[in-house]
């Protein structure tokens, strides 16, 4: 079981993820500090889950810190190839952050498959302890895949994820109507039960 207090590294230079996981653990009293706050490096993700690339995430910044550490490692899975982009999500957007592009071969590569358009965002988040133990949290959200791309709001694969049981895509959603429904939130629902 693990145990938080005191001050947490949030195991992320993007300042938007900081601030989201920094509200999150607010109730708790913990106060969060971002990897990029105390000039800790960025580790290469060199594995092939996300439980993976959070845990090394995780421990990295512990380890360098002294602290406990949260990562967050997420992505989009399409059942018809096969789980990808996965892990790789980021990378399908190559260094430009290209997200029309990366839509754009998940179409085309779906257009080669039998029509199956299932699809499920992932979110493992991984708590590091400095003496070493990691425990990791997994929420989905599952949902179809939609084409052409649709809404402005969200960010990276939004506009072509469309969650089970809504009309909108996550791209067409406000930040409050998405954030319940996300693999995000779920993951911190598993997090924040295991702390209580
Ligand atoms: P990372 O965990 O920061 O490496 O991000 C993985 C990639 O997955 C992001 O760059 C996004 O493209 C994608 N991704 C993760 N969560 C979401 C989401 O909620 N909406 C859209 N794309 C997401």
């Amino acid at each position: 079981m693990p145990r938080l207090s005191g001050r947490l590294v949030v195991a992320s230079h993007n300042a938007g993820k900081v601030r989201e996981i920094g509200a999150l653990l607010a109730p708790l009293g913990v106060e969060a500090i971002s990897a990029g706050e105390l000039g800790l490096p960025e580790p290469e993700e060199t594995e092939t889950t996300f439980v993976g690339n959070a845990a090394l995430k995780a421990r990295a910044a512990a380890e360098a810190s002294g602290l406990p550490a949260l990562s967050d490692d997420s992505g989009l899975e399409v059942f018809a190839l096969g789980g990808d982009p996965g892990v790789y999500s980021a990378r399908w957007a190559g260094p430009n952050r290209d997200f029309a592009a990366a839509m754009r071969r998940v179409w085309d590569e779906l257009q080669r498959g039998g029509g199956d358009l299932s699809a499920r965002f992932v979110c493992v988040l991984a708590l590091a302890q400095p003496g070493g133990s990691v425990e990791t949290f997994e929420g989905e959200a599952r949902g179809q895949i939609v084409w052409p791309p649709r809404g402005d709001k969200g960010f990276g694969y939004d506009p072509i994820f469309r969650a089970d049981g809504q009309t909108l895509t996550f791209g067409e959603m406000s930040h409050d109507e998405k954030l319940p429904l996300t693999h995000r939130a779920r993951a911190f629902e598993k997090l924040l039960a295991a702390l209580k």
